[in-house]
């Protein structure tokens, strides 16, 4: 596939970047057919920016702690997002509450990925939670961005089992594993026109032409692949 027919992406991030990892791979083995036009941090030392320079990928730190408000960190961060002109823009561990008018500006060309099985546990400490709740089931799921925090319409979802001797990093570490195979895969989708977000009357997601209730879900134990 040339340049040209590339989807255009930026990746946010906060931390370590290893779901970016997953992404730059997969471009790297040809099965995305996605440009990361930028990777930008809210936070200089994140090892996602290294991820990104060390393959020459733009990496842009807009450092939260240096700007003197919030408003002048949004406004700095729309700033870059508009000047990278993303056609999709990825979550990947992006720690921040993006304001309402920037998730209205992307409204449909914004997705996250957030470790449990949404609408359970949104929000913080998710692994902790479900271990704490005795939940048999854990996982991540892949959705399209919204204003309200980790509710808008879901995509795909990897599910795992939680076993009597798990604990949260084992827990996590078995959740991530997922997540580096359905964050590529939605992108994937996105890049070939096959999901999409309607926004009227209601915004849900559409795949392959049709609305979905309920996100696809890969299963890890019965090893069920879209
Ligand atoms: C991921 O596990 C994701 O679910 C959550 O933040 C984590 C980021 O990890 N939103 P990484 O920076 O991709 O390693």
């Amino acid at each position: 596939m040339n340049n040209a027919a590339k989807l255009r992406i930026a990746v946010l991030i906060s931390g370590s970047g290893t779901n970016l990892q997953a992404i730059l791979d997969a471009i790297d083995s040809g099965e995305l057919p996605v440009e990361i036009a930028a990777v930008i941090s809210d936070k200089p030392a994140a090892y996602g920016l290294e991820r990104a320079r060390s393959v020459g990928v733009k990496a842009i730190a807009i450092d939260f702690a240096a700007h003197t408000s919030r408003a002048d960190y949004n406004a700095a961060l729309d700033a870059a997002l508009a000047e990278i002109d993303p056609q999709l823009i990825v979550l990947a561990g992006y720690m921040r509450i993006l304001p309402d008018p920037t998730v209205n500006h992307y409204l449909g060309r914004m997705i996250n990925i957030h470790p449990s099985l949404l609408p359970a546990y949104p929000g913080l400490n998710t692994y902790a939670r479900a271990l704490q709740a005795g939940e048999r089931h854990h996982g991540t799921t892949v959705h399209f961005v919204i204003p309200e925090l980790d509710a808008g319409p879901a995509i795909l979802q990897y599910r795992v089992s939680i076993d009597a001797t798990d604990t949260e990093d084992t827990l996590c570490e078995k959740t991530q594993r997922g997540e580096y195979i359905i964050y590529p895969q939605v992108i994937r989708w996105f890049a070939e026109g096959r999901v999409a977000m309607e926004n009227h009357p209601d915004c849900r997601t559409i795949m392959d032409g049709q609305p979905i209730s309920q996100p696809i879900v890969i299963d890890a134990d019965e090893n069920t692949h879209p």
